[in-house]
């Protein structure tokens, strides 16, 4: 069959890879795309959220499943757009519907959905312009850190931790009177939790579900996990303190009930699920859904799933994952990051890059590449990220670096600790 992949990062090569190496796939087209998904199927520059020209794009190629990878088309309705259309309802999505994708599209929704749900989280209480003052009183009874989320999508930048309750409560009324636009018109105000991070995906039809392999990112530019939040600078796969304990306690208290609630609540739900918990103590916390895959966690996590990813995607389309099995390999994967020095803030691009034919013991995922005549530039704050696999965490980190080490740009920048805090416990 045919296939449209939407997206054009990091994520999106690695989705491109898999789904090309399916006996299901026929031709893969990816909208936009960028010089690496070009190496696994045809580029269409068509913007994300352009519904209509996507439509244009599946009826003109007969594309038979939309793979969607942000989350930008899927809180504006993407999947809802295919099912109310005559001519594109035999087309599958692979994403939540519209209501749902509010799980990522809307802070207070999301926490709303846990409590309702009995899904440990961070305590909590929304406010808007209405409510500001009740919202300082409620900063006031709350130790610091103090963390201060914007309702809506905020390009990642969002969430503010603030050390002290001045700050919370400046930043609080910022937030309020529009210091992320709309998305902050309304803010969740919640205890911080002191712990470790993971990530969880799964895969569902709304019914049954396929726990994907579980992965670690590295979201600071800083060694040692510090200075600004950056989209993701590194991740692992596995994670190697989430034993079967712990797992045990994800799926029945995150992963079963988040299905459940999807049910009971009527929110249609055909894709990945991506849970970001804090484990506390041992004890799981959600702290975020994401309605996708994350980024670079795909890039860890799609090359140990040995399965063909697009049955999978069939299952899921027709509600048959009861019938999938997923085949993960033992290995460890390591991704490492590749920014243009100055990212998250300002940096240059046009940047040439070399020896990336030369890397041999890594998979090399463009993120923010464009080729223009015969070379390789820079054009965005994450410019690729290299994967290795393993037999153990160490060594795939140490080809991943070494590959990190050979590929040359100027300014180039990444962190050589990814992994750091897992191999130190
Ligand atoms: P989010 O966009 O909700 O994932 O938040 C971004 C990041 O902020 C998370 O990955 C965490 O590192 C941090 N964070 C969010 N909520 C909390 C919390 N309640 N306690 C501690 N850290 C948090
Ligand atoms: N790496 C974090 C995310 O994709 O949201």
């Amino acid at each position: 069959m045919n296939i449209l992949l939407l997206g054009g990062g990091g994520r999106e090569h690695a989705f491109a890879r898999s789904i090309v190496q399916s006996k299901l796939c026929s031709q893969l087209f990816i909208a936009p795309g960028n010089p690496g998904t070009a190496q696994h199927g045809k580029n269409v520059p068509l913007g994300v959220t352009d519904f209509e020209a996507i439509k244009k794009c599946c009826l003109e190629n007969k594309i038979e499943l939309v793979v969607v990878g942000p989350e930008d088309p899927l809180v504006q309705g993407i999947y809802d757009f295919f099912v109310a259309d005559k001519e594109l309802k035999n087309i599958f999505v692979i994403g939540p519907s519209r209501d749902a994708a509010q799980l990522e599209g809307s802070k207070a929704f999301a926490k709303e959905f846990m409590q309702r749900h009995k899904i440990p989280t961070a305590a909590y209480q929304s406010f808007d312009a209405n409510s500001f003052e009740k919202g300082v009183e409620f900063i006031r009874t709350l130790n610091a850190p103090i963390v201060l989320k914007a309702d809506g999508l905020a390009a990642g930048k969002g969430v503010l931790i603030c050390n002290s309750m001045d700050e919370a409560e400046k930043e609080f009324k910022e937030m309020i009177h529009g210091k992320f636009g709309v998305a902050s018109e309304k803010v969740v105000v919640e205890e911080f939790l002191h712990g470790i991070e993971m990530s969880v995906f799964i895969l569902t039809d709304g019914v049954n579900y396929l726990l994907l392999p579980a992965a670690k990112d590295y979201k600071r530019i800083g060694e040692g996990d510090t200075g600004l939040n950056t989209g993701g600078m590194g991740a692992i796969s596995p994670v190697p303190f989430a034993d079967d304990v712990l797992m045990k306690k994800v799926v029945e208290q995150m992963i079963i009930p988040t299905i459940d609630g999807l049910q009971q609540d009527k929110l249609v739900y055909k894709g990945f699920i991506y849970f970001g918990l804090m484990i506390v103590n041992g004890e799981p916390f959600m702290i975020e859904y994401n309605c996708r895959m994350g980024d670079p966690e795909t890039e860890a996590v799609l090359p140990r799933i040995e399965s063909d990813l697009v049955d999978l995607f069939m299952g899921v389309a027709h509600e048959k994952l009861n019938e999938k099995k997923i085949v993960i390999t033992d290995d460890y994967a390591a991704t490492i990051v590749l920014t243009s020095g100055g990212y998250p803030e300002f940096f240059e691009k046009g940047k040439i890059i070399k020896e990336i034919n030369s890397i041999k013991n890594s998979i090399v995922f463009h993120a923010g590449t464009i080729q223009q005549n015969n070379e390789l530039l820079t054009s965005g704050g994450r410019v690729l990220a290299v994967t290795s696999l393993g037999k153990t965490l160490q060594e795939a980190l140490k080809s991943s670096k070494a590959s990190a080490t050979k590929i040359q740009f100027d300014n180039k920048y990444f962190r050589s600790d990814i992994g750091f805090d897992v191999l130190q416990s």
